[in-house]
């Protein structure tokens, strides 16, 4: 097992480039099943979760191939249609085969997801979807056995916008009978990156990024030729965090102001300095940390992705902050860790009290989930008195590409360790 040692008490200043966004990366990935040829991506993340789906993918016969940053994939010769247990448990995105899977094969046979640690993270309203476009499906051993002759168009009301839900359906409907119409859909960045995928390679999709998608059914599709991922809003805005805990002066190249306005804005309202620049954003953290209440909702809210690593920006500043989670029900597991580098938090249901204070003290702690380890990484480089272990980090790993390196370049007194 692998940890992150962390020396904090330093500014951080220089330039970060961001990596591609696991979050559109993973569909784009798994829509390259939808037709054969080969298809050609630039800045997928090197991520533990891309190599997951690549695994599974891999099993189903599709071929990948990498060279100079590029990854080629290839479904020509899909000989199974099954996403098992043993690896759909280390990543619940592992469902948005089910939508591919069915227009290319008209069956399918995935592992339920199961929960994680923030939440149950239930699929139903996918497969609420995929029951109205005439899909059949059993739950058996813990798998869904998926199955349709022909996918039919259908009207999907979605009672909560889901990002993968809505990405799933996307897929499914993209080669339907007829036509496809998502009400209530995700309007995340990450979604418009998928529909731009589809679209290249010859799929009728509309509306995407708004709250209503309509996708026409077509015969064929062909292979994309060339498609770079957009860049990852998350990874993006926990740097953009990390400037504004240790004050120093970061430009963020490669990211797009318009996914982050609501970020944008809670940081400049902690006092922090963001401008745009030709290549990204710069940001100049304050002298003094105020504190903002923050509550995360869908796209373009303030993202839940996004909600441990304010958090740890909170632990430091001066006053009292409310934070409120209202996408997953359990995603305040950060907060005892925090608690233990002697962060003031108060959980009341849905909602954190966090009573700022001058610093957090170093101490050894475990990362629970992918964005509690983030902003453990955070609290690290503001806790002073001795050095922050962050035990666990595999989850660090499954969605930030080379996280200690980054902030190692920026100044941070960090190294990871084989514990
Ligand atoms: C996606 O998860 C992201 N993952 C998550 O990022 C992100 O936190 C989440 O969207 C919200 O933005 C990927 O894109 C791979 P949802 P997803 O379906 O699609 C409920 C990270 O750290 N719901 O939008 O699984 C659900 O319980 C990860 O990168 C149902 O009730 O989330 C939640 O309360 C963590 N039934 C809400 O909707 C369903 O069928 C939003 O979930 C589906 C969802």
């Amino acid at each position: 097992m692998e940890k992150i040692i962390i020396e904090g008490g330093r500014q951080l200043n220089g330039t970060v480039t961001i990596s591609g966004a696991k979050n559109a990366a993973l569909p784009i990935t798994a829509a390259s099943i939808l037709t054969g040829g080969w298809h050609r991506f630039h800045r997928v993340p090197q991520l533990r979760d891309i190599e997951t789906i690549r695994k599974i993918m891999s099993k189903m016969g599709v071929v990948f191939e990498e060279q100079d940053g590029v990854l080629s994939i290839n479904s020509d010769n899909i000989t199974e249609c099954e996403a098992p247990y043993d690896l759909v448990k280390t990543m619940r995105a592992s469902i948005l085969l089910l939508g591919p899977l069915l227009a290319r094969l008209g069956r399918a046979r995935i592992s339920l997801p199961g929960g994680c640690a923030i939440g149950a993270r239930p699929i139903n309203l996918h497969l609420k979807a995929l029951a109205a476009m005439g899909v059949d499906m059993t739950l058996e051993h813990g798998y869904i056995n998926a199955r349709v002759d022909r996918l039919k168009g259908a009207n999907v009301f979605f009672d909560i916008p889901t990002v993968t839900g809505t990405e799933n359906i996307m897929m499914a409907a993209v080669k339907a009978e007829g036509k496809t119409v998502l009400r209530n859909a995700a309007k995340e960045p990450e979604v418009i990156d998928l529909a731009v995928v589809l679209r290249k390679m010859g799929a009728l999709i509309e509306g995407d990024g708004t709250d209503t998608i309509t996708i026409r059914g077509v015969k064929n599709l062909g292979a994309v030729q060339e498609h770079v991922v957009i860049t990852d809003r998350i990874e993006a805005g926990t740097f953009m965090v990390a400037a504004a805990m240790t004050g120093g002066s970061i430009a963020i190249e490669g990211c797009r102001s318009a996914n982050m306005e609501a970020v944008i804005e809670k940081l400049r309202a902690v006092g922090a300095e963001v401008k745009e620049t030709d290549s990204g954003l710069h940001i100049r953290g304050p002298k003094t940390v105020k504190s903002v209440d923050i509550k995360t909702m869908p796209y373009p809210g303030f993202p839940t992705d996004l909600q441990a690593q304010f958090m740890a920006l909170m632990c430091v500043a001066e006053g009292s902050s409310i934070i409120t989670e209202t996408i997953f029900e359990n995603r305040f597991i950060h907060v005892s860790e925090l608690q233990r580098m002697g962060a003031n938090i108060e959980i009341s249901g849905n909602q954190a009290i966090v009573r700022g204070r001058e610093y957090l003290s170093a101490a050894p702690v475990m990362a629970t989930d992918l964005r509690a380890s983030a902003s453990l990484v955070l609290a690290g480089l503001v806790a002073l008195e001795g050095r922050t272990e962050v035990h666990r980090i595999y989850h660090l790993d499954r969605g930030y590409e080379a996280m200690e390196e980054k902030f190692m370049k920026l100044g941070a007194n960090i190294r990871r360790e084989t514990a």
